[in-house]
């Protein structure tokens, strides 16, 4: 189980009491878990355990605005290995049956792409219905695993099948879904593929987010950077099993988990996180970094003092954290890759950038305002190496990340060799 990303749907039934124990387990045995809580499930566990079992944030809600704006179910759902649904009520498994998708558990489980399994955890009679046992069958058809119910006496006063499988046995059942013991019963052409890990072993960093830049012990110098472009790349290229050092700066869109994060303030603190992040196989620059700092920053707040007199802001230049990686001596990332934001001859700009930085690629983007990108959810990206430019088309920010991470991956791998790529 070792490395494994389990996304566990907890549904509202008295079995959910077990779930923080099943959390514990499933750590223990070196898998981590992204735990939702549905709005029943919260009447027995609350969220605050869940996520502190999996020392990863709980999710409760379809629309929080921030992650929605970064299609963050979809994400999800996707970046996991496996969706465990425990305890599954009858409720939650008519959901599932019939495709529903409105509220954060059935909307992650019709959006995924990944095996998903459940542990039913019903009264005997709602077991038993031929409605349940209709929707168990539908279930078992599009290639939902089940572990369970067991027999025995319910918290209702019955005895009887629906009891929840204990922890162990849905732990069994974890690990035989990672391994793919047995192919799931889906019809072909929605079989599910095998989680690619084609980057497992390497080391990338990711710099993400605008920068802050004191002018005072209260203001500060920024950009309207979200931090969406680089918290898309850094999951994709988690999800295709690479090691990822996220330095971010104040960003909205929340680092995604699974990575490692080190939050930073200015582009000085940047360069000195991404240098202690080294050594890395590879590094995406996908910060915005503030081009200056204010050097003469005051360490008081600056007043008005009633003489019309104007604070003077001087300014130093920031280190290109870009630039001076792509040239270190020693050490380098095998690939540096930076992004260009331009207004103008973005083309032009950008190849010229990435001669004078020294990195491999380029991902040049079109920032003007018009193009609403800046804080968006789409970009269009053209993607400049050695060997040319290549336009992409307009696509999410976590398309541009997965097509980006893919191309990483393969200008990584032994197969294709670094220096062919990077030419
Ligand atoms: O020079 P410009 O800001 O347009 O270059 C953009 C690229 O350089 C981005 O990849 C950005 O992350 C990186 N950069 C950097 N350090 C700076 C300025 C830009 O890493 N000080």
């Amino acid at each position: 189980m070792q490395g494994s990303r389990i996304l566990l749907i907890v549904g509202g039934g008295i079995a959910a009491f077990k779930i923080p124990e099943l959390i514990r387990m499933i750590r223990r045995e070196g898998g981590s878990v992204v735990p939702v809580l549905t709005p029943a499930g919260g009447q027995f566990v609350t969220p605050l355990t869940l996520s502190a079992l999996a020392e990863a944030p709980c999710h409760t809600e379809l629309f929080d605005l921030t992650r929605e704006s970064e299609m963050g179910h979809i994400q999800l759902s996707r970046a996991a290995d496996l969706l465990v649904v425990a305890p599954a009520t009858a409720d939650l498994l008519a959901r599932m049956a019939a495709g529903m998708a409105d509220d954060l558990a059935s909307t992650l489980l019709l959006a995924t792409d990944k095996p998903v399994l459940a542990a039913p955890a019903t009264n005997l009679r709602m077991w038993q219905h031929p409605a349940t046992q209709r929707n168990v069958e539908t279930l078992e058809n599009d290639g939902i695993r089940l572990v369970g119910p067991d027999e025995g006496d319910m918290a209702c006063g019955e005895y009887g099948p629906g009891r929840m499988a204990e922890p162990e046995a849905i732990l069994a059942a974890i690990r035989a879904a990672l391994g793919r013991d047995k192919p799931l019963r889906l019809p072909p052409e929605a079989a599910i593929s095998l989680p690619s890990r084609r980057l497992a072993g390497r080391h990338v960093i990711v710099t993400s987010g605008p920068t802050h830049e004191p002018i005072d012990p209260v203001r500060y110098i920024a950009n309207r950077s979200s931090g969406a472009q680089g918290a898309a790349v850094a999951a994709a290229l988690r999800d295709l099993g690479a090691r990822v050092s996220f330095v971010t700066g104040p960003a909205e869109v929340p680092p995604p988990a699974g990575v490692e994060v080190t939050a930073v303030q200015t582009a000085r603190e940047m360069r000195a996180a991404v240098e202690a992040a080294l050594p890395a196989d590879a590094a995406v620059m996908a910060a915005a970094v503030a081009d200056w700092h204010v050097a003469n920053a005051s360490s008081g707040k600056l007043k008005k003092d009633g003489s019309g007199r104007l604070p003077e802001l001087q300014f130093a230049e920031n280190p290109d954290i870009l630039a001076w990686i792509s040239q270190l001596a020693q050490g380098r990332p095998a690939l540096v890759v930076g992004f260009a934001a331009e207004t103008d001859a973005v083309l032009d700009n950008a190849a010229h950038k990435r001669r004078r930085k020294g990195c491999d690629w380029i991902l040049a983007n079109d920032v003007s305002p018009e193009t609403g990108i800046m804080g968006g959810v789409e970009n269009a990206v053209t993607l400049i190496t050695g060997a040319g430019a290549e336009s992409w088309p307009r696509l999410s920010k976590a398309e541009v990340a997965q097509r980006l991470a893919e191309r990483i991956a393969e200008a990584l791998s032994p197969a294709r060799g670094q220096a062919e790529e990077r030419a």
